[in-house]
């Protein structure tokens, strides 16, 4: 099949993820090349990408240093057994990684998605209590709204209903903070709103009710994102830090989309200035390019399983592709990439423009809300009554025809732009949408 051959039939055998399968393949919607801040579609056109992939491109399309990187890996070590068993690049990734991660942060574990990075994490937490003796700490406590990918340790901490009333009963011992979401006191508040940080208190009835003594971990976004972008009110993350320290509750902040420059910094922990215990990542690890995560602990809590006999393995946990050579060598020239091109820096400078370019789309039909932070945009719309997420999926159908790719989650419009992106891209995006806007029903 040619890439740019859309007969139905030929689209029936991939299921796609996350899609409207049949919508789809009754107007397909092909990208066929990408370079810069552009796709390419099957029939010629040029799409700005306002969402960096799915969060991840963050360094743009077609960077020489990582395509070239992973074509030589390719024809120099193509695969490496992860277990018991190394590569030289993976053990330079994991040092790299670290070193441009806040301080604490001095081991990675690698994975190969979100998804996974989150299920490592929160079974790292669970392991770590035992093997400090206390096995106790079993319960972990996600928020609603949250989105921590898709198996079953990350739906049942989540809190996106759809994401989970399908799949039986999950996870035992799980409990759910409320989110964080008050539109009717933070609606179009430029970053971080003022109302909301009381809500971190729920934690402590949470650990009264249970017994923190119980609780293992709290996993959360430092900023909600695939819930369609949702801020940490002011002192919120401080205030979790403070109770989870208080409880000896590890506090994981999941940074799939706020890793790697999202908000102008390495990571969320460093912009917020609120260190957890541990950090998962993934997406702009390699850019997008090839699957890989992390997740990152302190030296605390690798240590803890440093101990019985040598020649025993410490944590019953990997993958056959963790560190695996090319996502390695793909990673090491992203974060080379990063800063050469300082474009964490970039993000930080260029999102007062992005800010003010988002916020004039307020007073547009439909528009409810919007929120913003680094280089994130979220436009809320009014649902069309009885049809929730339509009015914003219409939105996405009419940007990509105008040649823009955003993204919607019920009726929220997010954007995410790779951190390449030049004030005129800036003016593209944000000038289609209120054009889209102005003509939705
Ligand atoms: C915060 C967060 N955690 C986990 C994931 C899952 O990542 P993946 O799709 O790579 O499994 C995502 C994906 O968007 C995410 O935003």
């Amino acid at each position: 099949m040619s890439l740019d051959h859309t007969a139905p039939n030929d689209l029936s055998a991939f299921w796609m993820p996350f899609t409207s399968n049949r919508q789809f393949k009754k107007n397909p919607r092909m990208f066929v090349s990408a370079d810069g801040m552009f796709y390419k579609t099957a029939d010629g056109r040029d799409v700005l990408d306002g969402t960096a992939g799915l969060w991840c491109c963050n360094a743009g399309h077609n960077q020489p240093k990582i395509v070239e990187a992973i074509q030589k890996q390719a024809g120099e070590l193509d695969y490496a057994p992860a277990f018991q068993m190394g590569h030289p690049k993976a053990f330079e990734l994991a040092t790299r990684l670290c070193d441009m991660a806040p301080a604490p942060f001095e081991h990675a574990f690698f994975t190969n998605s979100g998804s996974e990075s989150v299920e490592t994490a929160l079974k790292i937490a669970l392991a770590y209590h035992r093997a400090r003796g206390e096995g106790t700490r079993t319960r972990l406590i996600g928020r609603e709204r949250g989105y921590h990918g898709v198996n079953f340790g990350g739906i049942s901490v989540g809190g996106i209903v759809n994401n989970r009333k399908y799949f039986g009963t999950l996870l035992n011992g799980v409990d759910h903070l409320p989110h964080t979401h008050l539109p009717d006191q933070n609606a179009f508040v430029k970053g971080q709103p003022e109302h909301g940080a009381y809500l971190a208190e729920e934690l402590e009835r949470i650990a009264a009710l249970h017994g923190p003594e119980t609780i293992a971990a709290v996993i959360v976004e430092p900023m909600a994102g695939s819930t369609g972008v949702l801020m940490p009110p002011k002192g919120y993350l401080e205030r979790l830090r403070e109770i989870c320290t208080k409880h000896g509750i590890l506090l994981i902040f999941d940074e799939v989309i706020t890793g790697f420059g999202r908000l102008g910094s390495s990571f969320a922990a460093e912009h917020f200035g609120v260190m957890p215990d541990l950090i998962t990542c993934a997406k702009g690890l390699t850019n997008g390019v090839i699957p890989m995560g992390a997740v990152l602990a302190t030296s605390d809590i690798h240590d803890a399983f440093m101990q019985g006999p040598e020649h025993m393995i410490e944590l019953f946990h990997g993958y056959t592709y963790s560190g695996n050579p090319i996502a390695s060598a793909a990673g090491l020239a992203t974060l080379d990439t990063y800063r050469e091109q300082a474009l964490f820096e970039r993000a930080a400078e260029l999102a007062p423009y992005w800010e003010e370019g988002l916020h004039s789309l307020r007073g547009l039909p439909h528009v409810i809300d919007i929120r913003n932070m680094g280089l994130i945009g979220a436009v809320e719309l009014e649902p069309i009554a009885g049809e929730p997420t339509k009015r914003a999926f219409q939105a996405f159908l009419d940007c990509y025809d105008k040649g823009v790719l955003i993204r919607t989650t019920g009726d929220i419009i997010a954007m995410s732009p790779p951190l390449i992106i030049e004030k005129s891209h800036i003016d593209q995006l944000f000038g289609t949408l209120a054009t889209v806007l102005k003509g939705l029903d």
